[in-house]
């Protein structure tokens, strides 16, 4: 297993580029399975979750080509024949988006067998509001062996109120309803923009979709869709990571080929914190520390669906938050048991204690060099970021976790001035 070691003390300084983001790659991967015709996507990050639904596509007889090395990034899908349409155990397991193939298989092939996804670090994560849509639109599903086997002739439009907002379970049903007969309204949707960015990328294969990015999404079913052409956004959890990188080590960073139109939550809270930010139309300059003076200020986070606050920059800002004066509380409102990273920072020297979903980050902690392990994705970028500002070499175990959504993360970093490298296992296993 790859570790990364990490000597902090360097002030981030220059242009790191974002890539295209994992969250809407996924979906947009999986829209692919809608059409018989070539589907050709842009910006795809070269992360492993592209390359696990890669896996999952061939192994459903679809062509896949990750055009990687390639100008943009430009990957090709085509799903002419779905000889096996199955997600099968091995892959789900490694990735819980697998089950964003769910309803776009029935839709399009009239069956879907799909492994019911296991337990994960970051709390339960059920998918029961897709099947419960999927059933509302006239699928039958049976549990068998650990699958659910989803069949339906066609399926039909139907009126959706969502009892909680899901971004993949509005996804997964988006593209489901895209082939369906008559029309769907879904309320209580997901209005993050990796939901715009699918639904962009449906209308362009000919879908018929109204309020994409809104609580309530209309779709008018059509026969068919044809293939498309399709640039994917910036991954704004990766610029996100970057802005706190360029603050928390006091540099002078210029987060380039992002989107700051989703970024608006983070900006408002490091702002809040003192931090100086410079917008501008696909950039965003960060400064703080030095010559910008001060000390930054504690600034409380509590997470919510988009516009609010992400899940996926908790992790993140709590790092921040240790080298912030005064006391942050931190509240995660979207998934339990998201505070893994909390043991591992302490190690390094933090103060926080953690009542239920609030944790209290009292700052601001000279951070030591420890050995630490990464539990989750968002998780491990938070302690390379702790240890870019620790005391000493700090050695980051299992950073596989962070190979799954950031692409070339630590050559990214080396880039703008930051001591890290990868150090892979002695006996040469993954
Ligand atoms: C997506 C993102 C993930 C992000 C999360 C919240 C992808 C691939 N992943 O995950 O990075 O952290 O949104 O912004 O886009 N829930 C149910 N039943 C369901 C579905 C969800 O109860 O059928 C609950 C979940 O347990 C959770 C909440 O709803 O408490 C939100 O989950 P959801 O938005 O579905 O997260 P994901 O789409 O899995």
């Amino acid at each position: 297993m790859d570790k990364f070691v990490v000597r902090g003390g360097n002030p981030l300084l220059g242009t790191i580029k974002v890539s295209g983001a994992k969250n809407s790659a996924l979906p947009c991967m999986a829209a692919a399975i809608l059409t018989e015709d070539e589907v050709i996507l842009e910006n795809i990050p070269q992360v492993r979750d592209i390359e696990t639904e890669r896996k999952l596509l061939t192994s459903m007889g679809a062509e896949v080509e990750l055009g990687y090395g390639r100008a943009q990034h430009r990957t090709h899908i085509k799903c002419a024949i779905l000889s096996d349409p199955v997600a099968k155990y091995e892959i789900v397991k490694t990735m819980r988006a697998s089950s964003l193939v769910l309803g776009p298989l029935i839709a399009r092939t009239g069956i879907a067998r799909v492994a019911m996804p296991g337990g994960c670090a970051i709390g339960g994560r059920p998918i029961d509001l897709h099947i419960k849509g999927l059933e509302a639109m006239g699928a039958t599903i049976v549990y068998d062996h650990g699958y659910l086997e989803a069949r339906a002739d066609r399926l039909k439009g139907a009126h959706i109120v969502f009892d909680k907002i899901t971004v993949t379970g509005t996804e997964d049903l988006l593209m489901a309803a895209t082939l369906a007969e008559g029309e769907s309204v879904f309320e209580n949707c997901a209005r993050e923009p990796e939901v715009t960015d699918l639904a962009a990328l449906l209308t362009a294969m000919g879908a018929k979709i109204e309020g994409a990015g809104t609580s309530t999404i209309r779709i008018q079913g059509v026969s068919k869709l044809h293939g498309a052409r399709h640039r994917i956004n910036p991954d704004r959890i990766e610029a996100g990571t970057f802005l706190i990188a360029g603050a928390i080590t006091g540099g002078d960073l210029n987060v380039d080929s992002c989107e700051p139109k989703h970024l608006g939550a983070l900006i408002a809270k490091l702002e809040e914190c003192g931090v100086r930010l410079d917008v501008g139309q696909d950039n965003i300059r960060v400064r703080s520390g030095g010559s910008m003076g001060g000390e930054l200020k504690a600034a409380n986070i509590s997470t919510e669906e988009y516009p609010g606050f992400p899940t996926d920059m908790q992790a993140q800002f709590m790092a921040l938050a240790t080298q912030t004066e005064g006391t942050t509380t931190v509240t995660e409102n979207i998934f339990e048991n998201r505070f893994m990273h909390v043991q591992e920072l302490i190690r390094m020297g933090a103060n926080i204690t953690i009542s239920g979903r609030t944790a209290t980050v009292r700052g601001k902690s000279p951070l030591q060099s420890a050995a630490v392990m990464c539990s989750d994705l968002r998780a491990s970028a938070s302690l390379v970021l702790a240890a870019l500002v620790a005391d000493g070499e700090t050695i980051l175990d299992r950073v596989y976790h962070l190979d799954r959504g950031y692409e070339h993360f630590e050559e990214k970093l080396r880039g703008v001035g930051a001591q890290i490298r990868r150090m892979g296992d002695v006996f040469g296993k993954k």
